[in-house]
């Protein structure tokens, strides 16, 4: 017996010296030290021994016990600090290792040049306002004097929605006269920047969704001349004060006389040409239609219960895209809407 436990001693010993986690421990705890471990089998023969013997065997029992205890304690601290150790260089951060580049988004050109144009609006004395792109078409033609029949509410360039051809996607964003016109008596003085739609095939000046800035001005005394100045003020903020710009006469339904404006093309510089080429930006014209202008027509004003003996206004509607594409000398329209990073970053 005396010999057993000197056995349970040692090898206790020696295995516990050799535990490398901490759950190799338990296990050796329970093997040596358990209900059902070595040593309590040996003690379970103490009966066995003559009443001389039993006092000795107990004590060497108890201090192999003892022994054992001390050994498992001491092995605990070594393993707990060798797994910490190990933890701590497998978390180590090294702060001087450079942090991953995190890459800012900006504003869409377009957006960078819609704030620009509200910028300078509002500075002004402009409101800017918002409206419904699905539209009624007694808004978006009837009541802008545009009569049944005529070819912008034919079916190839509208998008409708019913069959009575009463609803439909905004071709421009003029109902916005009428809205504004219905809700707020002059003097007045409004912006209203929105989307528009338009059956048209996608080429490097014309989109099915493009971005129109609608103004308005209405007040006593208005004349042709406010809008002319206006909107040179306004392009020359935008594109430079040595930027050419000319006016032409055109034809609205809703003003009376109406007029169109250009802007030279940042692209041939109105040349018309690129080595040689008839120019792609313009299609050769030289210049590039940025906007539709005129008079409100006094019929209009009648619609919104405005008299026109008493009072006059200007409108115009601005091509958004053009305005980015000779702002950001962009050739290509089809640009702004494909979403192309390497596009976009340039901005
Ligand atoms: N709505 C016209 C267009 O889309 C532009 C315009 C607006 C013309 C206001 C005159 C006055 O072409």
């Amino acid at each position: 017996m005396k010999q057993q436990l000197e056995n349970i001693r040692q090898q206790a010993l020696a295995s516990l010296e050799a535990a490398a986690s901490p759950s190799e421990l338990e296990e050796l705890r329970v093997k040596w030290l358990g209900k059902k471990g070595e040593l309590t089998a040996v003690l379970k023969m103490m009966g066995k021994l003559s009443p001389e013997e039993r006092p000795i065997m107990g004590q060497m029992a108890n201090s192999v016990r003892a022994e054992i205890e001390a050994k498992l304690e001491e092995a605990k601290a070594a393993i707990g600090a060798k797994v910490l150790e190990a933890k701590l260089a497998a978390e180590a951060i090294d702060v001087t290792v450079p942090g991953e580049e995190v890459t800012l988004g900006h504003q869409h050109p377009m957006n960078m040049v819609l704030q620009q144009v509200k910028d300078i609006f509002v500075g002004m004395g402009y409101t800017v306002v918002d409206g419904p792109e699905v539209e009624l078409a007694s808004y978006n033609f009837t009541r802008l004097n545009i009569e049944e029949g005529h070819p912008s509410r034919d079916r190839s360039d509208t998008f409708y929605f019913t069959d009575d051809d009463s609803i439909l996607l905004r071709t421009q964003t003029s109902p916005m006269q009428i809205r504004f016109m219905e809700a707020h008596k002059p003097p007045l003085c409004m912006l209203a920047p929105g989307r528009v739609f338009r059956k048209d095939e996608a080429d490097a000046t014309h989109s099915p969704m493009f971005h129109q800035i609608e103004g308005l001005v209405v007040d006593e005394h208005i004349t042709m001349g406010d809008l002319k100045g206006a909107l040179v003020a306004i392009m020359k903020q935008i594109y430079g004060e040595d930027s050419e710009m000319r006016f032409r006469p055109h034809h609205f339904p809703f003003t009376e006389p109406s007029c169109e404006m250009d802007m030279q093309c940042h692209k041939c510089h109105g040349t018309g040409e690129v080595d040689g080429n008839v120019c792609s930006t313009c299609h050769g014209e030289g210049w590039i239609e940025l906007l539709g202008a005129g008079m409100v027509h006094p019929e209009v004003l009648r619609n919104c219960g405005i008299d026109p003996e008493k009072y006059s206004g200007f409108a115009f509607g601005m091509g958004l895209e053009r305005m980015a594409m000779g702002r950001m000398r962009i050739n290509d329209l089809r640009l702004i809407f494909d979403n192309d990073v390497r596009f976009l970053n340039q901005f």
